[in-house]
């Protein structure tokens, strides 16, 4: 099993001028935005669309989808800070189909973050960090984008926690952390892992995945796991990503049942 050892981030970003942004249509990102912002005392604004999404689930997806289909990105109201005063950017969003959700994809259209650190955070359901990244550099091509926060919608009761650790790994807060080690080599999954992975995924409904391999590695007061699993959902549908090669993230800590952390696709 590998190690963990405690570890010392000396703040060294702190000096910087730091602005929270997000855009939340249910609150979640919001929770995350105030850690953020709270923990490094930046300034913090939110992103706000013309037309606010303020439909249900079935709704939001529903508008979602025609919009694509029309090329329509929704318009947003001007942001009251001027970016130029600020060399660190955290930009917040949920995660809608595997990317930002609109109004942050607008805002990449109509705001220049050339030569800022950006970071992006998000929250999701099962996962959507890696992916939206990516997008974003692609969007945002000259600015900075190295590092980057996501959680569960499922896991927000940790979120202060969470992004404290974010913060020190990265240096743009003072103090003391836990750091991880490498995970192990991948193996075949054992039947007590695949038990593991069972409690943690079977409930979840955008997921109907079977695991392959697993590594572990060691955190506090337990392991955590990555898994390879084929994910085959239950009905193909337009608005769910297809079947494929998936990694699952399960932490097992102390008596606690299994949990998913993310996916990634
Ligand atoms: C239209 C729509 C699409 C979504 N797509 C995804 C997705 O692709 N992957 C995912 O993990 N969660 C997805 N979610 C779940 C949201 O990312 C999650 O509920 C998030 O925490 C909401 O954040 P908010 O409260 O800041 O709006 C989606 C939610 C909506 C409404």
């Amino acid at each position: 099993m590998a190690a963990m050892f405690l570890a010392v981030s000396c703040g060294g970003k702190k000096a910087q001028k730091v602005l929270v942004l997000y855009y939340t249509q249910t609150g979640n990102t919001k929770l995350v935005a105030e850690q953020i912002s709270g923990k490094m005392q930046a300034d913090i604004e939110e992103i706000v669309a013309v037309n606010p999404y303020d439909g249900d689930f079935t709704e939001t997806i529903e508008r979602c989808l025609k919009e694509r289909e029309e090329g329509v990105i929704p318009e947003i109201q001007p942001l009251k800070a001027d970016l130029s005063k600020y060399d660190v950017i955290f930009i917040g969003y949920p995660v809608w189909f595997g990317t930002y959700a609109p109004p942050v994809i607008k805002f990449l259209q109509d705001y220049d973050l050339s030569g800022k650190e950006v970071v992006p955070f998000c929250t999701f359901g099962s996962g959507g960090l890696e992916s939206s990244m990516a997008d974003m550099k692609l969007a945002q091509s000259n600015a900075k984008i190295d590092c980057g926060f996501g959680i569960r919608a499922a896991r927000l009761d940790k979120v202060g926690e969470e992004v404290g650790i974010f913060l020190k790994e990265n240096d743009f807060i003072e103090g003391k952390y836990i750091k991880l080690d490498a995970f192990s080599e991948q193996h075949e999954v054992t039947e007590e892992e695949n038990a593991i992975f069972e409690a943690a995924t079977g409930d979840y409904p955008m997921l109907h995945a079977k695991a392959k391999t697993v590594a572990t590695r060691a955190i506090h007061n337990g392991t955590e796991y990555c898994f390879i699993a084929v994910d085959i959902p239950r009905v193909q549908r337009d608005d769910m990503p297809p079947a494929g090669e998936i990694q699952v993230y399960v932490n097992v800590v102390g008596d606690e049942a299994p949990v998913f952390t993310r996916v990634v696709r």
